[in-house]
């Protein structure tokens, strides 16, 4: 008997279950086709509860007095038209299965609530805006950064322009990855991120997600596209395996065969790479000129990209000698920093300088040498003519390299100084998240940090590089004649300028 009746239970079942199979897919179909087949005000084969005669969306009404003015601002036509914009945004992403029906829901700074009427139109009946200025009933008050919900408790977050407009985007990130359930979707609409460079910069900010689509759209005027990112939260297992704390860029990549092949090159790098200037790669005869002349070549990244997707924001001057040398006269002017405020990290060994230092604001001094490794170095203080002393407002250190030989002559002029490994220093300040440029001028130990920087991964966090490469150059005074303070050769400073781009690096030849 049992063995009679479970044929027929087990058919009864699998008829039951393709009888409901069919019924969702009809469910779906009229779902779909009502909602896609234009607003359920208008509708006949509307679904969901249309807005009623005062413009209430369905799920709505109940429990919310709504005023005279707002269910008037509701029917205007203005309003009307923001809503539609908003309503196929989200009826796409009903149909991809990003956002359900029972979604607990949020709309980040959104400003009168369009999205939240939107949403509520189409049958999400959990849901609520949240922005500075409260808009009962769609919106209320509060804190983009101090979300007031509990971590893990919302499963779909929208958020229009809420990046652009935040000033610390990596927070606001933060509180969206804190409050959204593990596999809850987050929608991004941004008017930046329209280049390879800038969106990978809002990715990087979250972590705790993964990218399930990303697509151009058309705004609600038709004029602009807006970039539309969905991410969807991971499980913390996969958190940790995919996205843990070290970037994916700092991973070495496997079998390299030089130092200088260390680094993965992201695509958006490289194709940023393509609109560089070029590398003056043939010595120049009087590089005094050529190279001087070279800085006005040169394509600044901020004026390539948009920067805004970033955390904090960095510039590391390596020897920076006087304030005004470099970052007074130079980085504070000159550099396109799109409107946003720059930490600067000053590394100088020579005390020279260092008083100066003490009262500016913004700026960090480390009164040591860039090195390769935690260790007393024997400094040398440069003061030759040939190096513009004068031009640069004073002479330049330059840590002697351990094997040379010293005889009376130079020991009068060399210290010791505290040296640091640079790279692990700088993987210890900032992450991938940060915008870091960096100038360097170390008088040759370039040719130690360089490849130190590729070896340690550090190279991967370095977003665009002022170089000054030290070799045997002619020299202005004496015709003929190379300077003979640097033992490498031009050959050699394009090596490590080309395999510095090669790795996706955008370095300029500085002078
Ligand atoms: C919520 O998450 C934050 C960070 O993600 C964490 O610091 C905090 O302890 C969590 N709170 C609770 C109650 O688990
Ligand atoms: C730059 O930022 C300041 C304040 O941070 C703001 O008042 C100003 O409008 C911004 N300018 C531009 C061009 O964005
Ligand atoms: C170098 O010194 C810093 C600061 O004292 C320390 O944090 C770091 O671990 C040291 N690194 C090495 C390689 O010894
Ligand atoms: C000392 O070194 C300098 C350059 O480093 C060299 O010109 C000079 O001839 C050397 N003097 C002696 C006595 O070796």
């Amino acid at each position: 008997m049992e063995f009679a009746a479970k044929p027929t239970s087990v058919r009864g079942l699998i008829a039951r279950l393709l009888l409901f199979g069919v019924f969702i897919l009809l469910f779906r179909f009229v779902y779909v086709v009502t909602l896609r087949g234009g607003s359920c005000a208008s509708g006949d084969f509307c679904f969901f509860p249309s807005p009623s005669s005062e413009g209430v969306p369905g799920g709505m009404s109940a429990g919310s007095v709504v005023s005279p003015e707002v269910s008037r601002l509701w029917r205007s036509s203005k309003w009307r038209q923001a809503v539609e914009f908003y309503s196929a945004v989200f009826q796409d992403l009903v149909v991809e299965g990003f956002l359900s029906p029972a979604a607990k829901s949020l709309c980040l700074d959104t400003h009168a609530g369009h999205e939240v009427f939107a949403l509520k139109e189409i049958g999400i009946a959990d849901v609520i805006g949240i922005s500075k200025k409260n808009s009962s009933p769609l919106v209320i008050a509060g804190d983009l950064l101090h979300l007031p919900f509990g971590n893990s408790t919302v499963d779909f977050i929208f958020a229009d322009g809420s990046l652009d407009r935040t000033a610390t985007p990596a927070e606001l990130a933060g509180e969206i990855a804190r409050v959204l359930k593990p596999e809850g979707f987050l929608v991004i609409l941004t008017a930046s991120a329209g280049d390879l460079y800038s969106l990978y910069s809002l990715e990087v900010l979250f972590a705790c997600c993964k990218k399930v689509r990303s697509r151009e759209i058309d705004g609600p005027d038709s004029l602009m596209s807006l970039r539309e990112i969905v991410f969807q939260k991971i499980q913390f297992i996969e958190v940790l395996l995919h996205k843990g704390e070290v970037p994916e860029d700092l991973h070495p990549a496997i079998g390299g065969e030089s130092v200088y092949s260390k680094c993965s090159i992201p695509e958006h790098k490289l194709r940023l790479l393509s609109s560089a200037e070029p590398l003056i790669e043939e010595e120049p005869q009087k590089p005094w000129i050529t190279l001087k002349k070279n800085i006005k070549n040169i394509k600044y990244l901020p004026s390539l990209v948009d920067i805004s997707f970033k955390r904090r924001y960095f510039y590391i001057d390596v020897g920076a000698r006087s304030y005004g040398s470099s970052i007074g006269s130079w980085f504070k002017k000159q550099y396109p920093k799109q409107n946003r405020t720059f930490h600067t990290f000053a590394i100088e060994a020579d005390q020279a300088f260092h008083a100066e230092y003490a009262t500016k604001k913004g700026i960090t001094l480390l009164p040591l040498a860039a090195w390769i490794r935690n260790e007393s170095i024997p400094f040398e203080v440069n003061h030759d003519p040939e190096q513009n002393s004068e031009e640069h407002g004073h002479g330049m250190g330059r840590i002697k390299s351990l094997g040379a030989s010293m005889n009376s002559s130079s020991l009068g002029n060399l210290h010791k100084v505290q040296g640091f490994d640079f790279a692990e220093w700088l993987k210890s300040i900032v992450s991938e998240k940060d915008f870091v440029v960096m100038k360097m001028d170390v008088e040759g130990t370039e040719f130690d940090l360089i490849p130190r920087l590729f070896e340690t991964g550090a190279i991967c966090l370095i977003d665009e590089l002022f170089l000054e490469c030290h070799y045997n150059r002619w020299q202005r005074c004496c015709p003929g004649k190379r300077s003979p303070k640097y033992q490498n050769t031009y050959g050699q400073c394009i090596h490590l300028f080309s395999s510095l781009r090669e790795n996706g690096i955008l370095v300029h030849q500085w002078w």
